[in-house]
């Protein structure tokens, strides 16, 4: 790995077992809560593997759902959010019960706007899930009907998550920690994963 990534440290943080269990117990309530036929609008491209495992999770409920997918980008190459939204191309919606999946939930800005942007599609009932939620990074008020992992404010790569389009494809998620410049070990080596 090379530029532009600055010093770091990965480290462990939910693993792939830990994970599946959590993903199980948001189907069992997803199923307790909803009745009849759910439409699940992923955003890509995050919620791809948290995606997977929880419409396979439902199908193994006996709850069959149809996907569509949003584009939706507020990170550039950096760890800051950019503050602003761009979509892609919007799914058909109209009369349905959407259930909105990401994979975190961080300053607000994504879910809002696409949660907006769903309803105005005439959609019937809007549903949210995230893996992950750091509350503590929150601008828009808001909050997820369903929430896998609420985690506190440091940035985390790995189960779909990415930094720079990169460790999307790791199975269990990790967290990126920057030293500070007094920090002896700031000059570590950025690591092997
Ligand atoms: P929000 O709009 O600030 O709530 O951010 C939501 C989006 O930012 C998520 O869908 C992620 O794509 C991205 N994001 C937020 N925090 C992280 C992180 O710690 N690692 C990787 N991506 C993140
Ligand atoms: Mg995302």
């Amino acid at each position: 790995m090379t530029e532009p990534f600055p010093p770091h440290r990965i480290e462990p943080f939910l693993d792939e077992a830990a994970i599946l269990k959590r993903v199980d117990e948001l189907a069992d309530e997803i199923v307790d809560a909803v009745d009849g036929e759910l439409h699940v609008v992923a955003l890509l491209a995050g919620a791809i593997m948290f995606t997977a495992d929880l419409v396979r999770a439902l199908s193994r409920r006996g709850m069959n759902v149809r996907m569509s997918f949003i584009r939706a980008s507020s990170y550039g190459a950096g760890t800051q959010s950019s503050g602003q939204v761009g979509l892609g191309p919007l799914p058909r919606l109209v009369g349905d019960d959407v259930l909105l999946v990401d994979d975190i939930l961080d300053t607000g800005r994504t879910l809002g706007r696409v949660g907006a942007a769903i309803e105005s599609l005439g959609a019937k009932s809007v549903r949210t899930v995230v893996l992950l939620d750091k509350p503590s990074r929150r601008v828009v008020k808001l909050g997820a009907d369903h929430v896998g992992f609420s985690i506190p404010d440091a940035f985390v790569i790995g189960y779909g998550l990415d930094w720079a389009g990169r460790f999307r494809n790791l199975r269990d998620v990790r967290i990126v920690r920057f030293p500070d410049a007094a920090d002896s070990d700031a000059a570590i080596e950025a690591p092997e994963i």
